[in-house]
């Protein structure tokens, strides 16, 4: 696959330097306000009871901090965590072994929850519920089931995609927690706090100008920040200052919306070979030659969050600022027109 600076995905060399830019409490977790406020009742409320927190589903784009939001929530409640995911999770035994493992009120966290086969699912349900597992033993006429108990536990799963969890799955979550992009000046505190950790000096206009670029996600934003220091550690003195942010973020080609070469590509697509749109997305797709799936996951998100792409009914369409952004005439169609 090719590489992209912009890709909100997390590659696997990353990983573990991600692991030192993470925020491990709260306090020191920036942005999505109503979700910290809503987590920190929540979670006073459970240590107050001295009960296992409720199982929480955290929904929201990739690299908005999902899985950073689990771990800290284990961490506040003093409890331990086992990570995993639903591709991994093959068998149903493979999850009676985690969850059999699991200590009094320790965090299970499933990354991409939608992706659970049905039948694992249907073991997770008694387990959310009632804190059981259900073996069956033997077969035909036979076959009898077991009643296992469990530790209580709290689930915590995480999805880029609402539509693709069957509704028994969501209803089994006391907390459904919607992250959004984040605020461009919340980014340039990610931005400082991460130049900080990496012991780099950043002026606050640099900090502005990635944060700008960084499609309002910390993921986005800390892999831009640490490509600018490569950067300015090979052709100035370490330090960022503005003209080597802004030369070294040309380089990456993101421009100053924090668009990239596909980003482009794609609206140009709409706006030269099907004169705006609206075109569908299988035929967007083969006209860029990027997977439907890349673009409807990853591209089209933001495009749509900074309003230079609207989907209709009929397909998607180029707006007005995509037009002047990207330097071409807006037809008369479009202009003073509500999409
Ligand atoms: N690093 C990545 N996401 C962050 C966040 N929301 N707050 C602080 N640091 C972060």
């Amino acid at each position: 696959m090719e590489e992209r600076v912009l890709n909100p995905k997390l590659t696997e060399e990353e990983a573990a330097l991600d692991q030192t830019l993470r925020p491990q409490r709260l306090a020191e977790y920036i942005g999505q306000n109503k979700i910290k406020e809503n987590l920190s009742i929540f979670i006073d409320a459970a240590k107050k009871r001295k009960e296992a927190l409720d199982h929480v589903l955290l929904y929201g784009g990739p690299g908005l901090g999902k899985t950073t939001l689990a771990h800290i929530i284990a961490r506040e409640m003093g409890v331990g965590i086992k990570a995993t995911s639903g591709p991994a999770i093959e068998r149903a035994g493979d999850l009676a072994a985690i969850l059999t493992n699991l200590q009094e009120g320790d965090v299970l966290f499933i990354d991409e929850i939608h992706r659970l086969n049905k039948i694992i699912e249907e073991v997770l349900y008694p387990a959310m519920e009632d804190y059981a597992l259900d073996i069956v033993i033997g077969k035909g006429p036979s076959a009898r089931t077991l009643r296992l108990d469990l530790p209580r536990f709290t689930l915590i799963g995480a999805t880029t995609k609402m539509s693709l969890l069957s509704s028994p799955l969501r209803d089994r979550f006391g907390n459904i927690l919607r992250l959004n992009f984040y605020d461009q000046d919340d980014i340039k505190k990610i931005v400082e706090r991460s130049a900080r950790i990496l012991d780099m000096s950043v002026d606050a206009e640099s900090a502005v100008e990635v944060a700008k670029r960084s499609r309002r996600t910390p993921r986005v934003a800390n892999r831009l920040l640490k490509r600018v220091r490569d950067f300015s550690q090979v052709r100035g003195d370490g330090t960022l200052t503005l003209d080597i942010t802004r030369k070294a973020l040309h380089l990456l080609e993101v421009d100053e919306f924090g668009l990239d070469e596909i980003d482009r590509r794609i609206l140009e697509a709409i706006i030269q070979k099907f004169q705006g749109g609206p075109v569908g997305l299988s035929t967007l797709a083969a006209a860029t030659a990027e997977e439907i799936a890349t673009i409807e996951d990853i591209y089209e998100p933001f495009l749509m969050q900074i309003g230079f792409l609207h989907r209709t009914p009929r397909g998607r369409v180029a707006t007005e600022l995509a037009y002047e952004h990207l330097g071409f005439s807006v037809p008369d169609s479009l202009q003073n027109k509500l999409l």
